[in-house]
């Protein structure tokens, strides 16, 4: 192609916004989703959303996740283990209807520099936030790992908002079943009973714990499972009327080969079913870290496998796996993908699906 001079001109005087955002062409904006590259959101910026959790709530999907923002910086208290950290900024939401298209809804419960015993002081750690909307009390109820720079004081802190955008209003944390609370999720089933999972006992056993019915405490009734077997990222989802879980072994922000796991009951027996990642990366999760599994709305047998490629030195570049989760014979696989588009799984039947998905 000839370039003429006029047209050379007026391309160096375009403004930088209207330049096509070069490497940072949205891994969505393609229609495809390419694991581990940078995503954008629909202002052209990284999306911002670690350790993360998605609602689907009256057809819009809200992505919950630590906001990384700042220098990365390795304490004395946790370097014994590379326990690198950016002080904490807050939970940051986005909103999409196509899953490919995320809008920036800001920082949706903030950290509160202003009182330095605040849980959500930044010098403080706020990991893994989850959100669920509570049918009975119409409150969106966030749950997530609070604690001291030292990750000794393992606590769960709750907040609720009257809108999936917030703002939330942090309640306060708690020690539950009178343990130490680390990596965490939540479960909401069918019958709208909603669960807390969390590593417990210094991270050597898992905890299941029914929170009440407004979802704000625990109500006292929990299991342990998965005594002494170490984990961490743990994630529990439904399907044909099992229980399926994923989670991590301890390594730090390092990757290590994920479990999975299933039961007919969520308090268990629980069988373990071993690594379900195949592909390059499989050993080691594909480099990340499971953070959550969602059903996608008006898709069959359509479940999306969510993680974290944490980059430890410098943790607000960590970048995000999305990967098909497919039911098996024996159990789930997440088969590695470089790039791939939601029609990878088929419309529910009787449902026309326009165009292509992506
Ligand atoms: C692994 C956990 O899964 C993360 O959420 C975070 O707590 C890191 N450890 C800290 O090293």
């Amino acid at each position: 192609m000839r370039t003429t001079p006029a047209i050379l001109v007026s391309w160096l005087l375009m403004p930088l916004t209207l330049l096509p955002a070069a490497e940072g062409k949205s891994a969505q904006s393609a229609g495809s989703i390419r694991p581990g590259e940078v995503w954008l959101d629909t202002t052209g910026r990284p999306i911002n959303a670690h350790g993360g959790g998605m609602l689907f709530h009256e057809g819009v999907y809200y992505w919950y996740g630590e906001n990384k923002e700042g220098r990365t910086w390795l304490p004395e208290s946790t370097r014994a283990w590379d326990g690198y950290r950016v002080d904490v900024t807050g939970v940051r939401c986005y909103s999409s209807k196509d899953l490919l298209n995320w809008k920036d809804e800001g920082l949706v419960l903030k950290a509160v520099p202003e009182d330095p015993n605040h849980d959500l002081h930044p010098a403080k750690v706020c990991e893994r936030p989850k959100v669920v909307f509570n049918p009975r009390t119409k409150k969106f109820v966030m749950w997530m790992h609070i604690d001291s720079e030292d990750y000794k004081s393992a606590r769960a802190g709750v907040a609720t908002a009257d809108r999936p955008t917030g703002p939330f209003l942090y309640l306060g944390s708690v020690r539950p079943e009178g343990q130490d609370s680390r990596d965490q999720t939540l479960f909401q089933d069918d019958d709208g009973k909603a669960y807390r999972i969390y590593s417990s006992e210094n991270n050597d056993t898992t905890y299941i714990s029914l929170l009440t019915d407004d979802y704000l405490r625990h109500s006292g009734t929990f299991a342990r499972v998965f005594v002494k077997r170490r984990m961490e990222a743990q994630v529990v989802f439904k399907h044909a009327g099992r229980y399926w879980f994923l989670a991590s072994g301890c390594t730090g922000w390092d990757p290590n080969p994920a479990r999975s796991a299933v039961a007919d009951s969520i308090w268990g027996p629980w069988t373990e079913l071993g690594n379900p990642c195949r592909g390059p990366g499989a050993e080691g999760t594909f480099g990340g870290q499971s953070t959550f599994v969602f059903p996608v709305a008006g898709r069959t047998e359509a479940f999306i496998f969510m993680a974290d490629r944490w980059n430890k030195t410098n943790l607000p570049d960590s970048r995000y796996l999305w990967l098909p989760l497919r039911f098996t014979e024996k159990g789930f696989e997440v088969t590695w993908q470089e790039a791939w588009r939601l029609d990878y799984f088929p419309p529910r039947t009787g449902q026309r699906v326009r165009g292509r998905a992506g």
